[in-house]
């Protein structure tokens, strides 16, 4: 394995150096300069000591004494952007924290796939439409994915409209999570509904009346419900995968308290299973950020590779530092991840293990559709619990790909959607979104794997 030589030091474009893939092709250089100087100059959108309360809230994480929810869309969309939207996919998610947190004991990491998941690597970067054979879709951020030839060319500008898109969508979810709509018994209320709603939502029964007898023990407790700031304010965190270089350098900035750099375009950043390369570019420029970061483990990973991942990545053994999102489906995870868990244990490193049960088991449907099965999904999640109960290891948290809206994109679940119903709602612009029920009969089933 090749390792900076000293005297190379990281600096925010020291990536360009290595080998970047699945960078667009910008068809004018100056443009994407112009572009790049313009992002340069505008404010960050987190700030530093944000990040770092969220590497020690992720660091109890590691540690056994907190669980992760990652969760929101695959790709956010210029074209379905609205605070309906925004408020909706908050709510599904905070639903999914309260059932977690009764779950697991554990405070609840609410860390968002949102304000600026605008940019997709693709397994191929061109697809066939009819005859013809044009770039593929990468994300708003890159280029739209409306299925024609001149739709598909990158445009530089696309990534200004993502950082103001992220601006107004963080904005929002600051005022949501601290004004009030995140009340606990406010959503503890909507839990009940889902409950009360469906035969499949009554199996969950027990655990809301928990939840129910725990806030009426508080406030016999003599513990105003309404006035306590931490049952009606939340900290909710903004992550996304840091594909595009161009638009993460211009956002990464000195903290002006510690000297540190900071990529202040979200909390946490991630890189995935097609960019965690040792020696090439994300992995330079997620070394040299300091905030939280992470990266998608897939079933070819081989213990060395996870364990030079973590010296790569978090050399200084930070707690929190590191999360490491396993994606393996449903049939690779009994397989798979026991080794891993044993190497990194053994080793010492802290990370924090998460679930990912979305992104190995999907396959197309009949219908053209890409698509997964909800009890694939519930599946690969037992798998993840059964191995860390095996190797002694704690099972940090889950990250899934859903939205506030009633979509029918996965298959299964609370209202058993079937292939011939995929194309009803169908409005994802990339990996198929667990819907709200689907969404939260996951986090009951998950609140159910925890207390067992
Ligand atoms: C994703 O999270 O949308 C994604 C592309 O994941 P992965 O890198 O694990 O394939
Ligand atoms: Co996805």
């Amino acid at each position: 394995m090749t390792r900076r030589p000293t005297s190379t030091p990281w600096t925010p474009d020291s990536w360009r150096s290595r080998p970047a893939a699945q960078q667009p092709v910008w068809p004018d250089e100056g443009e994407l300069k112009r572009v790049h100087a313009q992002l340069a100059g505008l404010p960050p959108l987190v700030f530093a000591g944000e990040a770092r309360h969220l590497t020690r809230a992720l660091g109890q994480a590691a540690e056994g004494r907190a669980f992760v929810l990652q969760a929101g869309d695959c790709a956010e969309s210029f074209s379905e952007f609205s605070a309906d939207a925004i408020r909706d996919k908050l709510k599904v998610i905070l639903q999914m924290a309260v059932v977690l947190t009764y779950g697991s004991g554990v405070p609840v990491v609410k860390v968002g796939r949102i304000a600026g998941q605008f940019a997709k690597p693709r397994s191929s970067p061109t697809e066939q439409v009819g005859d013809q054979v044009i770039e593929s879709f990468r994300g708003h951020m890159v280029n739209d994915d409306l299925p024609e030839r001149s739709a598909r060319v990158p445009d530089p500008n696309r990534l200004v409209a993502a950082y103001q898109q992220s601006v107004s969508t963080l904005n929002l979810l600051r005022a949501f999570t601290k004004g009030g709509f995140a009340d606990l018994s406010q959503v503890h209320a909507w839990n009940q509904q889902f409950v009360a709603s469906s035969a499949e939502g009554q199996q969950f029964e027990d655990i809301a009346e928990g939840i129910d007898r725990a806030l009426r023990f508080m406030a016999a407790c003599g513990i105003n419900l309404t006035a306590e700031d931490s049952l009606h304010e939340v900290d909710f965190w903004t992550s996304h995968e840091a594909l595009i270089l161009d638009y993460e350098e211009a956002l990464t900035r000195r903290d002006s308290l510690t000297e540190e750099w900071y990529d202040c375009s979200a909390h946490m950043l991630w890189v995935g299973e097609r960019t965690r390369q040792l020696d090439g570019a994300h992995c330079e420029f997620l070394s040299g950020i300091n905030n939280p970061i992470g990266s998608k483990i897939g079933p070819s990973a081989t213990a060395d590779d996870v364990i030079d991942l973590c010296e790569r990545l978090n050399p200084q053994r930070v707690p929190g530092r590191l999360t490491l999102i396993t994606r393996f489906g449903v049939d690779a995870i009994d397989r798979a991840l026991p080794p891993l868990l044993r190497a990194v244990r053994d080793q010492g490193h802290p990370v924090v293990w998460v679930c990912d049960p979305m992104h190995g088991n999907t396959f197309t449907a009949e219908g053209g559709q890409k698509t997964r099965r909800f009890d694939d999904i519930i599946g690969e999640l037992k798998g993840f619990f059964r191995a860390h109960q095996s190797e002694g290891t704690w099972p940090g948290g889950v990250h899934v790909e859903l939205t506030g809206d009633d979509v029918t994109e996965c298959l299964g679940g609370v209202e058993d959607i079937v292939e011939g119903q995929l194309h009803q709602r169908y409005t994802t612009t990339c990996d198929p979104r667990l819907n709200a029920r689907q969404a939260l009969d996951l986090a009951f089933g998950v609140a159910e794997l925890l207390r067992s």
